[in-house]
């Protein structure tokens, strides 16, 4: 998640380390730990290109290894001009998964997305490793539906170059904007269903206290701020921001969440933000307001405009986030070396599946449209996601 610089931050002191991971008991958790610890452990900003260039192959192997997903992976190089006559490379990985739909004015695209670079002085497991490895989980889950046909696009994107201020995402957009990449005739905002964007997830805390919030939020979200009052400021919920525009994608994600095996601890809450349209257009001060949840790719998505004016206001698009450096241990980790595996715990990664389960059923039935019944796992994978 990108640093937020406009804000003076009063933080409750916490400092809460779970006991250190042992060996999952059921095959999510197990899958997810491993991408974290093969793939999303090591520091991977610009400072570190060995690293960064690893990760890359990590994620071109994964999406190697699912060719019954009958989807093509477009590796989307660009250069980042960084400091002063810098210049380094920046690759996003757009897999794109076509259902029959494909090139037709019926298609309705779905996407997802995480970032895999961090920061300088971080390994950045939660930041946005857990991201990144439900990503992945939950693309391995589309890619499994035999079946199950599938009829619409689901477009699944990992970003390069969020921390330094969302360059990646920029990038991404401008593609979208200048070369058609989705072959659609029709405004993008129409064929978009949108994008389910994740940053720093899986930090799951369950005791009283450990969630604190950016001054303001009772002002802004009355009534959520009256629920985790109530709820002791546990940090035991994945939080999804949306504008106006969002809303209803918003509460598909949460009825989707909610049609799964429920544990009361672990809980989701949503944010409705009172604007719709372009965040551009927000006055000074009520921008300032709103910039926490402005932080990662998702909002290059909110203030997309097309190539003419009167298209394309801004495009739908959710935030899912743990809130990072507002909650439990990141306090102290956000953006420092204890954001690594040590951190880790058992009950985080259940939530973290939990979100895996949720953003794989999600973009299963947008891709499907067909009752789950009719929608087959290949044995022994997350079959629970489907049945
Ligand atoms: C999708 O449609 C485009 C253009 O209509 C076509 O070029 C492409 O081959 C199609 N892809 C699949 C996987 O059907
Ligand atoms: C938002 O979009 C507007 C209009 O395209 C652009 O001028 C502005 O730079 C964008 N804001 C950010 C922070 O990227
Ligand atoms: C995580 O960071 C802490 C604090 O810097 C350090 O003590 C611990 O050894 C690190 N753990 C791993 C697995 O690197
Ligand atoms: C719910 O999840 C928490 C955290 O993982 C766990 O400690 C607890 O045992 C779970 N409860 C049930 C009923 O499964």
């Amino acid at each position: 998640m990108a640093k937020l610089v406009l804000y003076l931050l009063t933080l409750l002191h916490a400092d809460l380390y779970g006991p250190a991971y042992s060996a999952g008991t059921f095959g999510g958790t197990a899958r997810l730990y491993n991408h974290l610890e093969s793939g999303f452990s090591a520091k991977r900003s610009h400072y570190h290109p060995e690293e960064k260039q690893r990760v890359r192959g990590y994620i071109r192997d994964f999406f190697s290894s699912l060719p019954e997903c009958d989807a093509v992976l477009w590796e989307d190089e660009y250069v980042v001009e960084w400091g002063t006559d810098k210049h380094y490379d920046g690759v996003n990985f757009v897999y794109i998964i076509r259902g029959s739909e494909n090139g037709t004015d019926n298609d309705r695209f779905t996407m997802a997305s995480a970032h895999y670079d961090s920061v300088r002085g971080s390994p950045g497991v939660n930041d946005d490793g857990s991201a990144m490895s439900a990503l992945l989980e939950s693309t391995r889950a589309l890619c499994s539906l035999q079946k199950c046909q599938r009829k619409k696009t689901t477009v699944i994107i990992a970003f390069d170059w969020e921390e330094q201020g969302l360059i990646g995402s920029e990038e991404f957009i401008d593609r979208l904007r200048t070369q058609g990449l989705l072959q659609t005739t029709k405004a993008l905002d129409e064929q978009l269903e949108g994008v389910i964007n994740m940053d720093t997830i899986m930090n799951w805390d369950d005791q009283d206290q450990s969630q604190t919030l950016p001054d303001g939020m009772n002002v802004l979200f009355p009534e959520l701020y009256s629920e985790i009052k109530a709820d002791n400021f546990k940090g035991n919920f994945l939080f999804i921001c949306a504008r106006q525009d969002d809303k209803k994608l918003a509460e598909k994600f949460v009825k989707v969440w909610n049609s799964l095996p429920q544990n009361d601890t672990m809980k989701v809450r949503l944010g409705v933000m009172p604007f719709s349209g372009l965040p551009s257009s927000l006055n000074k001060i009520e921008f300032e307001m709103y910039s926490h949840f402005m932080r990662s790719d998702h909002y290059n998505f909110w203030n997309y405009t097309g190539t003419s004016a009167s298209l394309d206001q801004g495009l739908k698009g959710l935030f899912l986030t743990d809130t990072a450096e507002f909650r439990g241990s990141m306090v102290q980790c956000y953006h420092k070396e204890c954001d690594n595996l040590s951190s880790v715990t058992d009950d985080k990664l259940r939530f973290l599946d939990h979100i895996t389960d949720t953003l794989a059923r999600f973009l299963v039935e947008h891709a499907t449209d067909l009752p789950h019944a009719e929608c087959v796992a290949p044995s022994g994978f997350y079959t629970r996601i489907l049945d």
